[in-house]
């Protein structure tokens, strides 16, 4: 007899499923998801903060770890049941190193390499940008190469050509607040709730992008660099002006011209690095990728110009643990383990992506 008063039963024979699970904890994500090593994704479950920092408007970091510790045993462990995987069907366990918060990433660091160390299997240290990247081959695994990728996300705007998997040239990012940054701040200043560049987006909808008119910074200046603090300065500026002379402009429509002129420039400065490096694919990643306006003007422009387009679904583009453990996979694959004595890098720099050993190719070293 068993405590809760079951029978013991013979156990039906469960297929070993050999896998590896993926951690994401770098923001106010926690979340789990389980690959099996031929390449499937068996299980993605994230448990969101959004209702615990609402009220600040904003991430709170101290908060956000300590719900990283109180979820993140209970998130692995529905992950694991969900794709029906024991743990002694996980053969490495991949986390993100960096960068993110310092607090979060400690939990998810510390979490996993005591699950590795315990399990006698690797622990695989990810960069959390290269798990966005890896987003784009998570829901489309023949997408072409060489291609342009752009990572386009809370806290990045950067824009690369990947020649193949794994090797990442930055041909240009934003030298001030990244889009999700600018969509974050515009809809505080338009008194949305929290998360702000969803919110914007929904209001948007409802707004005609061509009666407020917002300049497109850097379109056509800095080559493949973005800039987007003037943007919101405009913004801040035209709200005043309005307020100061009581007009009251249909808070749709400013919403549908400032996310318009986020994307255009978006949108501008992706198609120009595919012409100029003459690929033809393109892969956009990264939460603000979750853009209703963003993707459907990248779609129109891609099948009007010929270009193959990876737009990950909704769920793969903001922060999540399927892309941290197909990220995971590709290093698996290449045997490029973490040593123990793998931490937590809150401002691991995108410049210190060459180093780093994840972003290293297999044969040139560490
Ligand atoms: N539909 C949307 N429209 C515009 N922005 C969006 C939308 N959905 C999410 N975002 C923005 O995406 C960002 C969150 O994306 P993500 O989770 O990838 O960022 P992060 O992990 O905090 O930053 P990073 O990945 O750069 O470290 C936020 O700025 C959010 O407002
Ligand atoms: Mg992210």
């Amino acid at each position: 007899m068993l405590r809760n008063g079951q029978t013991l039963t013979s156990a039906p024979c469960r297929v070993p499923t050999p896998s590896l699970l993926g951690i994401e904890t770098s923001c106010d994500e926690t979340a789990a998801a389980v690959f099996s090593l031929e390449g499937n994704l068996l299980s993605n479950l994230v448990a969101s903060q959004h209702e615990v920092h609402g009220r600040f408007g904003g991430v709170v970091p101290e908060l956000a770890s300590r719900k990283h510790v109180e979820r993140i045993e209970e998130i692995t462990h529905a992950a694991l049941n969900r794709a029906g995987v024991g743990w002694s069907d996980l053969r490495a366990i991949a986390v993100t190193q960096g960068p993110g918060l310092a607090g979060a990433l400690v939990v998810g660091v510390s979490f996993g390499k005591a699950l590795a160390y315990a399990l006698g299997v690797p622990c695989i240290g990810v960069h959390h940008l290269e798990g966005h990247i890896a987003s784009a081959w998570l829901e489309y695994p023949d997408f072409v190469t060489p291609c342009i990728v752009l990572v386009v996300s809370g806290g990045h705007t950067h824009l690369y050509l990947v020649p193949q998997r794994g090797e990442y040239r930055l041909l240009g990012k934003t030298l001030d607040d990244a889009a999700g940054e600018a969509f974050d701040k515009g809809a505080k200043m338009l008194g949305l709730s929290y998360p702000g560049g969803p919110a914007l987006d929904r209001l948007a909808q409802t707004g005609d992008p061509s009666t407020v008119r917002f300049p497109r910074p850097y379109l056509n200046k800095g080559r493949f660099n973005f800039s987007f603090s003037g943007l919101k300065t405009s913004l801040l500026y035209y709200l005043r002006d309005r307020q100061s002379r009581q007009e009251s402009s249909l808070p749709a429509h400013v919403a549908a011209g400032y996310q318009e002129a986020i994307v255009d420039v978006l949108v501008e400065k992706s198609l120009r690095a595919v012409r100029q490096y003459g690929v033809t694919g393109l892969a956009v990643v990264g939460g603000v990728s979750a853009n209703s306006r963003l993707r459907a003007v990248l779609q129109a422009r891609a099948e009007k110009e010929g270009i193959r387009l990876a737009l990950p679904r909704m769920h793969f583009c903001t922060d999540n643990a399927a892309m941290v453990a197909a990220a995971g996979w590709w290093a698996y694959q290449e045997q490029r383990w973490a040593s123990w004595d793998l931490d937590a890098q809150p401002g691991l720099a995108i410049e210190a992506m060459e180093p780093f050993p994840s972003f290293v190719r297999r044969g040139q070293g560490r």
